[in-house]
């Protein structure tokens, strides 16, 4: 693991064993060592007109640097925090600057190795010092950048974690695990409990298999528990939930070869929305958080749901099952329901819900949808300062009328088999679950599941959207 520390001295103070990373303004693609004379080492990197350099410049950046420092086996590396002060990134604050900073250097230099038997090399990226940190607020940043790419490189860890090591039960004990030493309370309910609380939406989509189907429940209180029959506003809680599939081979509508081997990522929603509120507790948030992920195994076996199935959802409504790959929404539905007794705030779920967001955005950007403006607005904007970028999809009351079913009150895909407008249909089928009147946001995760060579990170898991959750909270 990369070991990030901080200087209060200039760039050329730091000790030979480190190699100076010095910045010119010449093309991003010019990179050289240039070894001066007692020993000191440096590796000039271009980065571009520094005029130029918004928050997404910035970002890819500091992700080359930790690149570029792995591909010449560098393992001491000091790095100037001084010269990062480009003017377009300036005005978003140095708790901000020095915060994007870490969180960048820790999130490229991050591998998953837990099934890798040999090291690859001796010669790892052990350390980066960053020079020239002397401000209360630069020192506030690094530690909140510290935190959160601490707690996205542990959800990615879940997250890229095969689908026969990562069940449902095993998912319950990693969030229990991800909590430790932190003011949340994490429990595990079974199928037991869920059949109490009528959850047959759930329950339905993990009847294929022997892993026991669970909700993972994460409370943290950082305002204070409210009680009794109205809580106060200033108390009620946000609810994430998060989709919690820990493998998806589509079910008996099994998916294509080609499609299903990264399936066991389909729970990122589900170690997302823990990881942000692992972040806020550990950050001391003044806030109220729920994090809600419902888990299960979408399997194929003679127990498995059939294409046809009706099912009854913890709200009472019937559920048509016409395409048993259309899972995610199922088990997010009976999350809703259940989210409906903390008289939740705000309603935030995250889910890798469709591959129809990849067809509408590409892999650059999650797709956001929601009735309330204000809040498509937020999140659009905090996107671009954190870095998980979303963009909004229509969620109008013109798409509810494809998911009228003949034989139950609703189906989980369009009675007519249309794939057009297909993460529009799974946000439309959460809004019949959504509580009334409390703003709800469907975040499709889907684009940014898998990383991507432009991202500069390791492939698998992005770790999104934890910084776009945890900015949220912060200014919630
Ligand atoms: N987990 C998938 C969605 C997905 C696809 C995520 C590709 C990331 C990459 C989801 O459960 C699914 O299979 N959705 C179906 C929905 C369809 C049957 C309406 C899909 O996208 O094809
Ligand atoms: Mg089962
Ligand atoms: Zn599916």
């Amino acid at each position: 693991m990369l070991k990030i520390t901080t200087s209060p001295k200039g760039l050329s103070d730091v000790q030979l064993k480190y190699c100076r990373l010095v910045l010119t303004e010449e093309s991003a693609s010019t990179h050289r060592f240039v070894e001066t004379k007692d020993g000191v080492l440096e590796y000039r990197m271009g980065a571009g007109k520094w005029k130029d350099i918004d928050a997404r410049g910035l970002r890819t950046l500091v992700r080359g640097m930790i690149q570029a420092a792995k591909s010449h086996k560098v393992e001491f590396l000091a790095i100037d925090f001084s010269i990062l002060h480009f003017p377009k990134v300036t005005t978003h604050g140095e708790e901000w600057l020095a915060s994007t900073i870490v969180e960048n250097l820790a999130l490229a230099a991050y591998e998953f190795t837990k099934y890798k038997t040999k090291q690859e090399s001796k010669k790892n990226l052990k350390e980066v010092i960053i020079c020239n940190v002397d401000s209360s607020t630069a020192k506030k940043g690094v530690s909140r950048g510290l935190v959160v790419s601490s707690y996205i490189n542990q959800a990615r860890d879940i997250a890229n974690t095969t689908g026969g090591d990562l069940t449902p039960t095993a998912f319950g004990t990693a969030a229990k695990e991800l909590m430790k030493g932190l003011k949340v309370q994490t429990t595990v309910l079974g199928e037991k409990e869920l059949k109490k609380l009528k959850m047959g939406s759930l329950l339905a989509v993990g009847q294929g298999t022997k892993s026991e189907t669970k909700l993972i429940i994460a409370e943290y209180w950082g305002a204070g528990k409210g009680t009794g029959k109205s809580i106060p506003k200033a108390k009620q809680p946000i609810v994430l939930i998060g989709k919690g599939i820990t493998y998806d081979t589509g079910g008996l509508n099994v998916k294509p070869s080609g499609s299903m081997h990264d399936m066991h990522l389909d729970m990122s929603g589900g170690s997302s929305v823990l990881a942000a509120i692992a972040v806020a507790a550990k950050l001391g948030l003044k806030k109220n958080i729920v994090a809600l992920v419902p888990t299960a195994e979408n399997a194929v076996s003679d127990d498995a749901m059939r294409a046809g199935d009706i099912v009854t959802s913890m709200s009472g409504q019937t559920i048509e099952v016409l395409h048993t790959d259309a899972e995610g929404r199922m088990v997010l539905a009976d999350a809703m329901t259940y989210s409906e007794r903390y008289q939740p705030k705000a309603i935030i779920d995250v889910a890798t819900l469709t591959g129809a967001a990849l067809v509408a955005l590409g892999q650059h950007a999650s797709a956001i949808m929601t009735k309330d403006a204000e809040l498509s607005k937020t999140l659009v904007e905090l996107g671009e300062t954190s870095g998980d970028l979303v963009w909004p999809l229509p969620l109008w009351e013109e798409y509810k009328a494809s998911l009228k079913s003949h034989r139950a009150d609703i189906s989980n895909i369009a009675t007519n088999f249309s794939r057009f407008g297909g993460s529009i249909e799974g946000g439309t089928f959460l809004s019949f679950f959504a509580p009334k009147d409390v703003p709800w946001v469907h975040i499709d995760i889907a684009p940014r599941m898998d990383s991507i060579p432009s991202d500069k990170l390791a492939k698998g898991s992005t770790g999104e959207p934890i910084r776009l959750l945890v900015s949220y909270l912060e200014q919630a």
